[in-house]
């Protein structure tokens, strides 16, 4: 497949993965890609997931047409990416690996390479001529591992942007949903770092991004950017509220559901996840999208129900920030689950609590209907945006 005249995508399409970094659940498996730069010299652009081996050295050796290639740029060394260099760089012994100190520093911890393969070490803004292609190299450390490197084709105006602006495969919805859940759980740490790169691309002239999952991104290259603006500033996308709720026997769920037709009542989007049966990584993706937040739970065994435990301490360990949250407990003999929540959410940073929260005893009375009547209305206010950012 070509990407342009010069440039032919050679990466491989894992359909039968259940499990991406051995928690992300896939509807559609997961690409590894890799890219191969054809000139006077050539370069091939990562190489692929030890999964992906077989089907990517074939690639390569079609792609090659019977040519050496020159250069094996190695911009993420995460298994996904760099499992298949040792391999490479035996079978085209000539082959220079092109990293920075820290991708050379991880090629030892994972591989042996022989002493003859030469390595290229580059830095930040460092060139690589191959003949028409020049290519330059942009440090992006901590997008979301220590080595990332992006690199920039100052002939085709393509960057080659690592993990950053990848998605899930999964060619029955837009690009936009798969890739906010892999933004939001694989980088969504790293905002400030993410910040960093963005600004140091806005200097280019971007006619596509060729990310190392997902397809090539060719047009309208202004939209992708704006969401990795949003995501890594933590700014909601939309006007919503999204309620998440743990209930063991059923009852918070119940105040959940009528909180949610409250708030649709008065034309509120709203989405509400049952912690339970939904997999964590979904729901932290409506936690980046949306303005405001419900978290429901019942109370367990002094803390809080397991699957909101779990939830709040995977937005903690995003760096979760800046958005409105409000608070639903459940417990019969002495709730506990607010406070459980918000001990861990309350060292984030912009997070702006709408109480009073509520504490509700087993069944829901009627006077527990009135506090979430009184609830929706706080939580109508609190919203922090009037309208669609994107
Ligand atoms: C394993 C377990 C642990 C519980 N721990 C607590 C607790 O620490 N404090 C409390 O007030 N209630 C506790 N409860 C009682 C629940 O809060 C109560 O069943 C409540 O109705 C739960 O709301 P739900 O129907 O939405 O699950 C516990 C219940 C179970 C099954
Ligand atoms: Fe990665
Ligand atoms: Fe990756």
């Amino acid at each position: 497949m070509n990407v342009t005249d010069s440039i032919k995508y050679i990466g491989v399409y894992d359909k039968d993965l259940d499990l991406f970094e051995g928690q992300y659940p896939l509807s559609h498996g997961v690409t590894y890609n890799s890219y191969m730069i054809m000139d006077e010299k050539i370069a091939i652009m990562d190489t692929v997931d030890r999964r992906g081996k077989d089907a990517w050295l074939a690639n390569l050796e079609k792609a090659l047409a019977g040519r050496n290639p020159d250069y094996l740029i190695v911009s993420h060394m995460e298994p996904d990416h760099g499992a298949c260099v040792q391999i490479a760089a035996k079978k085209y012994p000539h082959m220079k690996i092109v990293g920075n100190v820290k991708t050379f520093t991880m090629i030892d911890e994972y591989f042996e390479l022989n002493d003859q393969t030469k390595r290229v070490l580059v830095k930040e803004g460092d060139t690589l001529e191959l003949g028409k292609h020049i290519l330059q190299f942009m440090m992006a450390p901590m997008v979301h591992w220590p080595e990332v490197m992006m690199t920039y084709d100052q002939t085709e105006n393509i960057l080659f942007s690592a993990d950053a602006f990848g998605t899930f495969y999964d060619d029955t919805h837009p690009w936009i949903n798969e890739a906010r859940r892999y933004y939001t759980n694989i980088v969504g740490k790293y905002g400030l770092q993410v910040k960093n790169v963005l600004k140091k691309a806005q200097k280019l002239k971007i006619d596509m991004i060729c990310p190392l999952h997902g397809p090539v991104l060719k047009e309208d290259i202004a939209q992708y950017i704006r969401y990795y603006e949003l995501w890594s500033t933590y700014t909601p996308e939309e006007s919503g509220i999204l309620i998440a709720c743990a209930s063991i026997h059923g009852h918070t769920m119940e105040a959940a559901q009528i909180l949610a037709s409250l708030l649709e009542e008065q034309g509120e989007k709203v989405i509400l996840r049952d912690l339970s049966r939904t997999d964590v990584s979904y729901v932290i993706a409506d936690a980046f999208m949306y303005d405001r937040i419900v978290l429901a739970a019942s109370s367990y065994d002094g803390g809080v129900f397991c699957p909101m435990e779990q939830f709040i301490h995977h937005l903690k360990s995003k760096n979760f920030q800046n958005r409105s949250i409000a608070f639903i407990e459940n417990g019969t003999w002495a709730p506990s689950a607010n406070k459980a929540m918000k001990e861990v959410l309350d060292c984030l940073k912009g997070l702006d609590y709408m109480e009073p929260s509520i504490t509700i005893r087993g069944a829901l009375k009627e006077e527990s209907v009135e506090e979430l009547k009184s609830l929706a209305k706080i939580i109508m206010e609190g919203g922090c945006i009037d309208e669609v950012c994107v």
